[in-house]
């Protein structure tokens, strides 16, 4: 939790797939907030946590079956507003006395929504009496309200849209406000938070920096800090605020496994070594890595070498500068949030994705995260906040495996080679094109097969490049980017020209899930 007090409402989650929007939406409207699960939550928790508002998630249990999850009873009297979304909204109907009842159908999907009567959460929204598009996806619905309660937004499948107990600031909406595809959903968000619960949107990045700064010097002291740069947003941001807190008592590590994209070693090396002259030991150990790999193709295990190395290198890297006291790591929020599985047990693990995995015990080093409290975006915003160049900063996220997870099958140091001038130039055209912000993460995949094909009058028989382009928020969920097909036409004729041993470019349209972002 976080230490400084800031106003803070409370997001208790009852395990839908899109609880942390609703963390993201009040955020970007400048109030604090955490998502907490809802067996988490009881009163010595609202205590200590003390929330001006609080929000109830929606959920995939029914609020019809025994045992299903319930909100503590100290949520609904501490005399704070409460907003229920979706299950919230029938877990706060059935907690207050109304009744909820299974439908025959599930709604899912747009639909319009009507106001019925005036109130401070619809400030802006039915501009000249025009319905509001939202976004509904249940299968129960309300069948009689809680006594207090009134109707305030309907629509045609949806009697109780909206309701309220305005004298206990109690909402309750059957849609989800914190899904892009409920248009003013944001701005409805904004009016609980603001307009109803008074919060004054205190939460910015420059007061975040300072006091990150302020928490960092105050865990570290006088004592020595080791950061392993990726080359990634995170990792970089982390090092600069680390920095900014305590000058050289930080000193960078760079493993270099060989299996980075064009140029990325250079631009690492010059951007901290040079622009912020942070101490930057950098290893070249591509020979070691390559070496190891050699002849393994299981993407898991490809993981566990590489992760097994790193952790080797950077050890007896940290030794040889005299060791240290705490390990810097750029780990976000998403990674720390303890979600409710909606089977009810923990998640199972897809691909194991922590690559340094076990290294703070071995060295005994305590952790040093500042970006625990933040999202990718946040993280983002705190870097350009940092003096980051924005073409830094808004790189996309490239996996700690690096190309060795784009190379499906054996590895090779040509395969990686050929990769990379194929990714180098598809990446160049997309930021010709100036699309490289609007999406997520773009790459090319090295295919373990060879086609036919016909250059001038010879026949060739090489390799299949598959690109990958996806939109995503947080890289949980993702859709391919769908790209013109000249645009598509110009990069694939680009790359067999110019990239020997590639003679056949596809795109890659399977969104997440049912697919990954990476092929591996
Ligand atoms: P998937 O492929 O699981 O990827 O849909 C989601 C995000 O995670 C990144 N990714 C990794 N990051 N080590 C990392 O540090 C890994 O082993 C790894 N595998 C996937 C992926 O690039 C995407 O951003």
């Amino acid at each position: 939790m976080q230490e400084t007090r800031h106003e803070r409402a409370l997001i208790i989650d009852f395990g839908s797939q899109v609880t942390q929007l609703i963390a993201r939406r009040l955020r970007e409207s400048g109030v604090y907030c955490e998502i907490h699960p809802f067996n988490k939550v009881d009163a010595t928790f609202l205590d200590q946590y003390d929330p001006r508002a609080i929000i109830l998630s929606g959920g995939p249990a029914s609020v019809t079956w025994a045992d299903s999850p319930r909100a503590d009873s100290a949520v609904f009297t501490r005399g704070v507003p409460v907003l229920g979304i979706c299950y919230g909204q029938q877990v706060m109907m059935a907690q207050l006395g109304g009744r909820v009842e299974t439908g025959t159908s599930r709604e899912f999907g747009r639909a319009f929504i009507d106001g019925v009567s005036d109130d401070p959460l619809f400030e802006g929204l039915f501009a000249a009496d025009l319905k509001e598009e939202v976004w509904m996806s249940h299968g129960d619905h309300v069948a009689e309200m809680a006594p207090g309660f009134g109707v305030i937004a309907r629509s045609p499948g949806a009697p109780f849209a909206v309701i309220a107990d305005p004298d206990r600031r109690f909402y309750g909406t059957q849609f989800h406000p914190e899904v892009v595809h409920t248009v003013h959903g944001a701005r409805l968000l904004r009016n609980f938070t603001h307009a109803i619960a008074g919060f004054r949107g205190d939460w910015t990045m420059a007061t975040y920096r300072d006091e990150a700064i302020a928490k960092i010097r105050a865990q570290v002291g006088s004592g020595r800090v080791i950061c392993g740069l990726s080359g990634g947003v995170d990792s970089s941001v982390a090092a600069v605020l680390i920095h900014e807190a305590i000058g050289d008592q930080l000193t960078c590590v760079y493993v270099d496994h060989g299996l980075m994209r064009a140029h990325e070693s250079e631009q690492v090396v010059g951007l901290f070594r040079e622009h912020y002259n942070i101490p930057l030991v950098h290893v070249d150990a591509s020979d070691l890595f390559l070496g190891q790999l050699a002849g393994v193709s299981d993407p898991e295990r490809k993981r566990k070498i590489i992760g097994g190395l790193f952790i080797d290198v950077f050890e007896a890297e940290a030794r040889k500068i005299g060791g240290a006291d705490f390990l810097a790591q750029g780990t976000l929020y998403p990674d720390v949030i303890e979600s409710v599985s909606a089977i009810g047990g923990p998640s199972v693990t897809i691909k194991s994705h922590h690559n340094v995995g076990g290294l703070p015990e071995r060295m005994n080093m305590q952790l040093v995260e500042p970006l625990r409290d933040l999202f990718k975006d946040e993280v983002r915003a705190l870097g350009r906040e940092l003096g980051l160049p924005q073409a830094f900063v808004g790189r996309h996220p490239f996996p700690g495996p690096g190309l060795a997870i784009r190379i499906p099958g054996e590895i090779t140091a040509e395969k990686a080679d050929t990769l990379r001038k194929a990714d180098a130039i598809y990446i160049e055209e997309i930021r010709a094109a100036g699309l490289y912000d609007e999406i997520w993460q773009a790459f090319s995949v090295l295919l373990p097969v060879n086609t036919v094909g016909v250059m001038g009058d010879e026949r060739t028989y090489e390799a299949v490049l598959a690109l990958r382009a996806v939109t995503s928020t947080d890289g949980m969920t993702a859709d391919y980017y769908p790209f013109e097909h000249d645009f598509l036409g110009r990069v694939a004729t680009r790359i067999i020209n110019q990239v020997k041993g590639v003679n056949r470019v596809v795109y890659d349209v399977t969104s997440k899930p049912p697919g990954t972002i990476e092929w591996e």
